[in-house]
């Protein structure tokens, strides 16, 4: 053979050879690029998922029950509407509203019962926690997420109530608020009130409210679902950061929910209504003992005087329901709610800056124009004070907002309690106490008062 021809076809052959190995190469690295990136994104992903911190403190020595943890994975993309059974109900007809909260109560607890409201582990549909309602006083405590919320002065449970009762609740978006929460607080350090004009139609939002009453005083609390919560030991009036916890069984004894509806626009878009625990109903689950308390579309703003008749509401009349009380001029409220207000009234002070209180402001006269600012019909989107942003009667979004401002108001250190990092035991709230407002006034409260 000739030898320089041969010398030429190994040259060729060993070229060859190489560019083959560095095709293998470049392609076996690119995949690992990519592997490499998908779990650098996975990671990302995961630290997005949980920006926000989960509780208050960090669970007691030797806790071994369950620990809350914040569902904050929220929908970046709108998510595809889905089917809202309880469009096949009108809520403003007499013999169709009790069907209508049935259906949304019902599409609530899918899921999570099963669970026990570990939202992240649904297996039906995603539902999402609000961000900073760990901050304060009233933060949300390490075991269930509850919050602390207006106490339950004697008689207001249960005309056999004399005690003064904590009452501490958890409340949760479906995946359309969960996707408006998400674009508020896309960037975790500057929440951004202007980023929606709306929950959109179909958003459902579910509130369990527990008190540390028991049948003693209450009796039809017999057979309630019971959680534990890390609350004060001893309920002061203001409330005392500092004060002792512990942990106390606590009954469910209310259950509240929202539905953004868009047959309601021309109102308030929304029609809230809420339920109240009977253990004397008959039933399996304490859930199958909740009888529907009544259900609100509209403020009723013309009712301004006792007797006054409601025309956009329906309280529900049948001896199922405990002896309670209801809100201001017999409009609808819980329980635990305050006497001076309802579910819609409250709820549509929810805007950023927060421009007036939740209930109507010290000194005005019950009834008259200034006291009736609270009971006006504000639509879906507009704010309740000029120069705010409507936070759509989400009052989570308000005191989310209202928490993270003032804690970033303060030197950080001081603050937050982080997972991991937690803040020293209330040094925070110390300096909160003493420092003037800066950016609002009004707390974002069930209770001004308590
Ligand atoms: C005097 C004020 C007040 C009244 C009355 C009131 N709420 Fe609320 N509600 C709040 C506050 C404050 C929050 C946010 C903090 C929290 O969840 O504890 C809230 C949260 C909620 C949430 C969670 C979603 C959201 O909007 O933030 C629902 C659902 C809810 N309330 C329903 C109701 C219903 C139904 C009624 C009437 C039966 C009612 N509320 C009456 C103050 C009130």
């Amino acid at each position: 053979m000739h030898i320089p021809r041969l010398v030429g076809r190994v040259v060729i052959l060993f070229c060859l050879s190489q560019i083959l190995v560095l095709f293998v190469l470049r392609t076996l690295s690119a995949a690992q690029e990519r592997s490499s990136a998908a779990s650098t994104h996975s990671k990302m992903a995961l630290r997005r998922a949980h920006r926000f911190p989960d509780a208050a403190e960090k669970p007691i020595a030797n806790w071994s029950g369950p620990v809350f943890s914040l569902s904050q994975d929220y929908p970046v993309w709108k998510p595809v509407a889905e089917s809202q059974p309880w469009k096949k109900y009108d809520f403003s007809k007499e013999d169709e509203w009790k069907d209508y909260l049935a259906s949304v109560l019902h599409y609530c607890v899918e899921g999570n019962v099963e669970t026990d409201w570990v939202l992240q582990k649904n297996t039906v549909r995603r539902w999402y926690h609000a961000p900073w309602m760990h901050w304060g006083p009233s933060g949300r405590e390490f075991i269930h997420g509850l919050t602390h919320e207006r106490g339950s002065r004697p008689k207001e449970l249960a005309p056999t109530q004399v005690s003064v009762f904590q009452n501490w609740a958890v409340g949760m978006y479906n995946a359309p608020g969960g996707w408006v929460i998400g674009k508020v607080w896309k960037d975790a350090d500057h929440p951004d009130p202007n980023a929606f004009k709306g929950f959109p139609d179909g958003t459902v939002s579910i509130k369990l409210l527990f008190t540390e009453a028991d049948t003693t005083e209450v009796p039809y609390l017999v057979g309630s679902k019971e959680w534990d919560a890390y609350i004060y030991d001893k309920i002061e009036n203001p409330i005392n950061p500092n004060g002792v916890r512990k942990v106390k069984k606590m009954r469910l004894v209310q259950v509240d929910i929202a539905v953004r509806d868009s047959r309601n626009d021309a109102i308030t878009g929304w029609v809230f209504g809420t339920f109240t625990y009977n253990g004397a109903l008959k039933g399996g689950s304490p859930y199958e003992k909740l009888v529907p308390i009544g259900i609100m579309w509209g403020n009723d703003p013309d009712a301004s005087s006792p007797g006054d008749p409601l025309k956009q509401a329906f309280i529900n009349s049948s001896p199922d329901v405990p002896k309670q009380h209801l809100g201001w001029n017999g409009r609808l409220n819980g329980p635990v709610d305050n006497p001076m207000s309802s579910c819609l009234s409250c709820h549509s002070t929810s805007e950023w800056p927060v421009n007036a209180g939740t209930t109507p402001g010290q000194g005005a006269q019950p009834g008259t124009p200034e006291w009736m600012k609270w009971f006006r019909n504000i639509k879906s989107g507009e704010a309740f004070a000029p120069g705010s942003k409507s936070l759509d009667y989400s009052l989570q979004l308000a005191s989310g907002i209202q928490s993270f401002n003032q804690w970033n108001d303060m030197i950080m250190s001081l603050g937050g309690a982080f997972n991991g990092t937690p803040a020293p035991p209330n040094a925070g709230l110390k300096l909160l106490q003493k420092a003037s407002p800066s950016r609002e006034n009004y707390p974002v409260t069930r209770d001004p008062e308590m």
